[in-house]
């Protein structure tokens, strides 16, 4: 990829818990030779604890507001040839998708509700799953945010059936065009 063009060529991912955001990010790092950053591991060495203590001690909102504030910076940091791994629920706030979209070039993870709940079962370490009834809770949350990754993203990829190298390659063919067309 054209690392010298004047646009500023990131990449960031967006999508629901166990889509692979952050197993994709790492892939592209390897392929591409960027930096690769992971939101969520930035708010957990900021805040010196894990994110379900996060949530534990502040609560969601507490743990929002350290989201927004961490998208902020990045904004700020005039970041160029970087990927952006971001929480499932990174595009809940307006002024998230905007910052999302300053970013960088906005690549949605798809996966239907069984694919989710499949990967995320036996995990521990997402706060909003540890509930009686996960698959239902699935569900619902990727009916509400749907219209929002999709408001978000300049690309959707279905996930299920690829594996990293597969979208990696998809995700980077579809950067190009993108990048080229702003030139
Ligand atoms: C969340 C997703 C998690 C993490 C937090 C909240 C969400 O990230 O940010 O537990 O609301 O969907 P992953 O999508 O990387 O699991």
């Amino acid at each position: 990829m054209n690392q010298d063009g004047p646009q500023v060529q990131n990449i960031i991912l967006i999508g629901f818990m166990g889509c692979g955001k952050s197993t994709v990010g790492r892939e592209l790092k390897r392929m591409l030779g960027f930096s690769w950053i992971d939101t969520d591991s930035v708010i957990e060495q900021q805040a010196q604890c894990s994110i379900t203590d996060i949530f534990a001690r502040e609560g969601e909102e507490g743990f929002r507001d350290r989201e927004t504030d961490v998208l902020r910076d990045l904004a700020a940091q005039q970041l160029r040839s970087t990927i952006i791994s971001t929480g499932g629920g990174a595009i809940l706030r307006e002024e998230n998708r905007a910052l999302l979209r300053q970013l960088g070039y906005v690549v949605w993870l798809r996966a239907n509700a069984e694919t989710v709940y499949q990967r995320t079962r036996k995990n521990r370490d997402r706060p909003i799953l540890q509930t009686q009834n996960p698959r239902a809770v699935i569900a619902d949350l990727l009916q509400q945010r749907e219209p929002m990754y999709r408001e978000c993203s300049h690309l959707a990829i279905e996930v299920s059936g690829l594996n990293r190298t597969e979208i990696a390659v998809g995700i980077i063919e579809s950067a190009r065009y993108h990048f080229a067309s702003q030139e």
